[in-house]
């Protein structure tokens, strides 16, 4: 079996936060979202996301786990079965004034745009909760054959809808998200271009909105000095930190907000080496907040460097 249920569950969260990110990024937009884009939106939340992906937990892991002594009336799966229908009711939302949008009636923009914002919230907070809580307590609970069977189970829910029902989806989700204006970002690079820039730089990047909510963390497939999951993206920066650490998360966004530092920074041993920590506030051309970004940075090497270098050394990869 190449991939357990988890992998294959959290994989449908992460597409699905990659759409909600390209319709965020087109509806935040002064120009209208292509229409062609909210038609395929309607269809993948719809048929994929609701279709299938909630079909999985409903019709196997929620039972297999019940099957193992985890309630289905309270508990962690109640919530989140709750979820799925508050999901359900703000979904038909989005499809009614997606579809109305993507047939040619610009009033229903609105509506969509509420609804979508509304739609996406609450599936994030659904999505890091089943990432992080129940997934992780279900493989304490489940055995391997019971995670076989759930996978066979998974599986048997994408045959009903056809066949590569995943595959399909998944370059749907793709279509939307190179869709639109993403591409254009930065002046002609390409967003996976500048991507690949970003997770090239010696530093880690993260950065929260003006929110406090994780956004983006560079580096994701590579050693990491502090790994993050993808499953924070979405999350309150608070969440992400122990509570003795709070007040002064708090204390530097504050002041970021205020304008009244323009960084705070840490440096810390590791073992060997010494990383050096900074947030910056980041803003806008006219001054305003956008968010803070975090640079992490393994220095060692460079406190050891003296005189100088002018000359090409030995190739390394590292
Ligand atoms: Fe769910
Ligand atoms: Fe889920």
């Amino acid at each position: 079996m190449d991939q357990q249920w988890d992998e294959l569950l959290r994989q449908d969260h992460e597409v699905t936060e990659r759409v909600f990110a390209a319709i965020e990024a087109n509806l935040a937009s002064a120009s209208p979202p292509p229409r062609p884009q909210i038609a395929r939106l309607v269809a993948f939340l719809r048929d994929y996301v609701d279709g299938c992906h909630n079909q999985k937990e409903e019709r196997v892991l929620f039972p297999r786990l019940q099957a193992c002594g985890m309630p289905l009336e309270a508990g962690p799966i109640a919530v989140m079965l709750d979820e799925h229908e508050r999901g359900r009711v703000l979904l038909a939302e989005v499809v009614s004034a997606g579809a109305a949008y993507a047939a040619g009636e610009d009033a229903a923009l609105p509506g969509l745009r509420t609804a979508f914002h509304a739609y996406a919230a609450l599936c994030k907070d659904h999505f890091w909760k089943e990432g992080d809580i129940l997934y992780p307590m279900a493989t304490r609970i489940l055995t391997p054959a019971d995670g076989e069977d759930i996978v066979r189970g998974i599986e048997a829910v994408e045959d009903s809808l056809g066949a590569g029902t995943r595959a399909r989806y998944y370059a749907l989700a793709q279509e939307i998200v190179d869709e639109g204006r993403l591409a254009d970002l930065a002046h002609g690079l390409d967003r996976d271009v500048l991507a690949a820039i970003l997770n090239t730089l010696p530093v880690e990047l993260s950065f929260i909105d003006d929110q406090d909510r994780v956004r983006y963390f560079s580096h994701e497939h590579g050693a990491k000095i502090f790994p993050r999951s993808r499953g924070a993206i979405g999350t309150a920066v608070q969440n992400c930190h122990p509570p003795k650490s709070l007040h002064l998360v708090n204390r530097i966004l504050d002041d970021f907000k205020a304008g009244a530092r323009d960084v705070a920074e840490f440096w810390l041993d590791m073992g060997p080496r010494k990383v050096h920590v900074r947030y910056w506030p980041v803003c806008d051309r006219s001054g305003r907040y956008l968010g803070t970004l975090e640079t992490v940075q393994d220095v060692t090497g460079i406190r050891r460097l003296e005189g100088e270098r002018r000359l090409l050394d030995a190739p390394a990869v590292a």
